[in-house]
């Protein structure tokens, strides 16, 4: 499957540029668990998938910049000097990185670029972040530029930022650029900061089930609880001056002042603060190999997300409640931002085609579309090809 992809980007760059690129695979991500922690300098778990975008690049002597996105098929050209919003979203990605590389005084030149992949596209797997990291890779290989990978996280980041309008956390970046092969990272999002545990146990399988829906609503959902989470933060500095985040929050900190919260706010704050101790604690469960407690802890964080988060959706319940039935998995949870996109099983091989036929069937038969479900595995980060 790679190998075509490969092929189809590959040409059809020489078909537009007339030229030799440089072929580079940027992959979307999975989280095991930490939703939602990021931008409250919390922790997370992700890895980065086999499920990637492949970039064919060449710099420029001039600078002109011509895109091609394959999976829309639509071209787009602007140049270092009017970057500009489009009525499109995906130029946007990419126009967002080389503002950033230009705002931070780096010396690029122009580039001609053909992307496509197999990311699912607004599904959960971030398959922006595979877009903008890709490309900051790319253009730091592309003009020599011997910037660290932490440093192209986050100037990833500050294009959706600044650029797309999204506030989001750095962990999408950052597992994109840092993940390996049977690898998650757990990531420390206050230090910028990791340290890798093995996720490849031959028994084990990580499944992705996608609704196949789409809402705009995540976006401006997102900001909102980040708006909220600011909030609650607000409310206890009063208490706590040293406090800067959710991080630096406990249970007790947030019962002891609750009549000062919105009962809103409160439910988010208790949320963030609960899902972080979560992580620690199925890190705590991989160190000894108990997969059962880890999977009952992504069965929390689901209904962490429902209940007092609500960022999930009908059809991601509906996914998550079917794959719960199902002899030998381990745990089920929506992944990512929320509202749409796609929830990550941990479910044993050998229940694995049952896993896939009752989903299958259980949402085809209650919405009267079909899921798509795929078993997936911790991958490379972004790399040359
Ligand atoms: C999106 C954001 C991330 C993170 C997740 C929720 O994927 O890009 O930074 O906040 O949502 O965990």
């Amino acid at each position: 499957m790679m190998e075509k992809l490969v092929e189809a980007v590959r040409q059809s760059f020489e078909k537009k540029f007339q030229r030799k690129p440089l072929l580079l695979a940027s992959p979307g991500r999975i989280n095991l668990i930490g939703e939602h922690t990021d931008y409250n300098e919390g922790f997370v778990l992700p890895g980065a998938t086999d499920r990637c975008l492949v970039f064919a690049v060449a710099a420029r002597a001039d600078r002109r910049c011509r895109l091609y996105s394959l999976d829309f098929d639509q071209d787009f050209a602007t140049d270092l000097d009017h970057l500009h919003r489009s009525e499109w979203r995906w130029p946007d990605y990419l126009q967002g990185v080389l503002d950033q590389f230009l705002k931070a005084g780096y010396n690029i030149g122009g580039v001609d670029i053909a992307f496509g992949g197999n990311v699912p596209i607004g599904g959960g797997m971030s398959s922006s972040a595979a877009v903008e990291a890709g490309l900051a890779f790319a253009l730091n290989h592309l003009f020599d530029l011997k910037l660290d990978l932490l440093t192209l996280a986050l100037l990833a980041q500050k294009a959706e930022n600044e650029f797309v309008g999204l506030r989001c956390g750095i962990m999408d970046m950052y597992a994109n650029l840092h993940g390996r092969p049977g690898q998650v990272l757990k990531i420390d999002c206050r230090h910028l900061v990791h340290e890798y545990y093995p996720f490849d146990r031959p028994e084990l399988r990580i499944i992705i089930s996608d609704t196949g829906v789409r809402r705009e609503l995540a976006s401006s959902e997102y900001n909102v609880r980040r708006h909220q989470c600011e909030q609650g933060v607000r409310i206890l500095q009063k208490y706590y001056p040293g406090l800067k985040s959710l991080r630096d929050v406990s249970l007790e900190m947030l019962q002891e002042h609750r009549a000062e919260f919105d009962p809103v706010v409160w439910k988010r704050c208790a949320y963030v603060v609960r899902e972080n101790n979560r992580v620690e604690l199925a890190c705590q469960d991989l160190l000894r190999h108990d997969f059962n407690s880890f999977g009952l802890r992504m069965q929390e964080s689901h209904l962490g997300l429902r209940d007092e988060y609500e960022v999930s959706s009908p059809e991601l319940n509906l996914l998550v409640e079917a794959a719960s039935a199902v002899p030998g998995v381990l745990g089920s949870r929506m992944m990512g931002a929320g509202f749409g996109g796609c929830t990550i099983s941990l479910v044993y091989a050998d229940a694995v085609e049952a896993f896939v036929e009752s989903l299958a069937r259980a949402y085809q038969g209650r919405t009267g579309r079909a899921a798509t479900i795929y078993v997936t595995q911790a991958a490379d980060g972004v790399k040359v090809l």
